[in-house]
């Protein structure tokens, strides 16, 4: 028995498997219940006791053996079928998943293909600003409280650099270079030094609007707005401007639109007044325009800006600001397509 038993480990050592034909032949010869390893197994029970231990051991030592044998080309020829598979380039290829546009892509897209009907075109600015552009060109006095450390992210002081805290600094850029008339609408992020909860977020998007010529009204504004209400909310919406006060901006006014979700009924979004806020805006103040150097005698024109979350909730109704940055594929892929 011992002899056989060396004669099959030095088989088995010599052995090379090309392929499975030859990995089952293997399996049959030696591993299977009637195989070589096996038919010694069972004239085990003949081997005199005294030499039953030695026996034994090589006995598993061959079984080790073949086993392992096995399952290293077992490995082997797996692998090499499936980088065979790959080098096939006769094979269809893996579909790509794709993905989904963000609703606050979905919504800045729609604002901006709205106001392009009208003639708007779209202009952008550094996130990373200055004071001149941020606050003092849009007429800020130096005290007011919004310069103060606690809404504004600052990076520098003296110059003073900080993080853009609305997107009229862009305002500022483009009157600075280009002459009028002008008809720009201005999509970006923005920072605000805030307390992170449902509510708010230290960053967020806006869309400004400007609108520079000569003899431009308060009216054009009005029509604007209405014209741009209805086609994002629908042609019943009805808008409100409630007065109110912008440094940059005289007079100024708040917006406000029928609430789309109760249809101006009253209900918990609108907390039960039928109305919702959705931008500022008003006449540029001439100190704007000759701080950048547009002649206020000539020109006039009105502004506005929108925060591009709040459309997103009007319309989708998204209870949590942060959602839209957390980049969870469940909650981003629920919105279709629609531009
Ligand atoms: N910049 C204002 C804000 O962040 C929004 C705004 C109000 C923009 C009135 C305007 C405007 O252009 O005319 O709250």
């Amino acid at each position: 028995m011992k002899e056989k038993i060396t004669k099959l480990l030095s088989e088995i050592n010599a052995v090379h498997i090309k392929n499975k034909a030859q990995l089952e032949e293997f399996r049959l010869k030696y591993l299977s219940k009637k195989g070589e390893i096996s038919t010694l197994f069972e004239g085990f029970k003949q081997v005199p006791n005294e030499l039953k231990k030695e026996m034994g051991q090589l006995l598993n030592t061959l079984k080790n053996e073949a086993q392992e044998k096995f399952s290293h080309f077992q490995n082997n020829i797996n692998n090499e079928t499936e980088s065979s598979n790959l080098n096939d380039l006769t094979m269809p290829a893996d579909p790509i998943e794709t993905g989904s546009r963000h609703p606050l892509s979905i919504v800045r897209n729609e604002i901006i293909e709205i106001f392009s009907r009208l003639g708007f075109t779209v202009s952008e600015g550094p996130e990373i600003e200055d004071d001149w552009h941020v606050f003092t060109a849009l007429n800020f006095p130096e005290e007011h409280p919004a310069r103060d450390m606690q809404d504004t992210f600052f990076i520098e002081k003296t110059p003073d650099i900080l993080l853009r805290t609305h997107t009229s600094s862009v305002q500022v850029r483009v009157m600075e270079k280009q002459k009028p008339p002008i008809r720009i609408i201005m999509p970006g992020r923005v920072f605000r030094h805030e307390v992170i909860s449902a509510r708010a977020h230290c960053f967020f998007h806006q869309v400004e609007g400007l609108y520079i010529d000569k003899n431009i009204s308060f009216a054009d504004l009005k029509q604007t707005l209405l014209y741009f209400a209805r086609e994002m909310f629908g042609e019943n919406t009805q808008i409100r401007l409630r007065p109110s006060y912008f440094p940059f901006t005289e007079p100024s006014a708040e917006m406000d639109i029928s609430c789309n979700l109760c249809g101006g009924k009253g209900c918990t979004f609108c907390k039960h007044t039928g109305w919702v806020e959705i931008l500022g805006c008003g006449m540029v103040d001439p100190n704007v325009l000759e701080k950048c150097g547009i002649n206020s005698k000539e020109y006039t024109g009105y502004a506005f800006g929108m925060g591009i979350e709040r459309i997103t909730n009007l319309k989708f109704q998204v209870k949590d600001l942060r959602m839209f940055s957390e980049n969870d594929i469940r909650f981003l892929k629920q919105f279709s397509n629609t531009i």
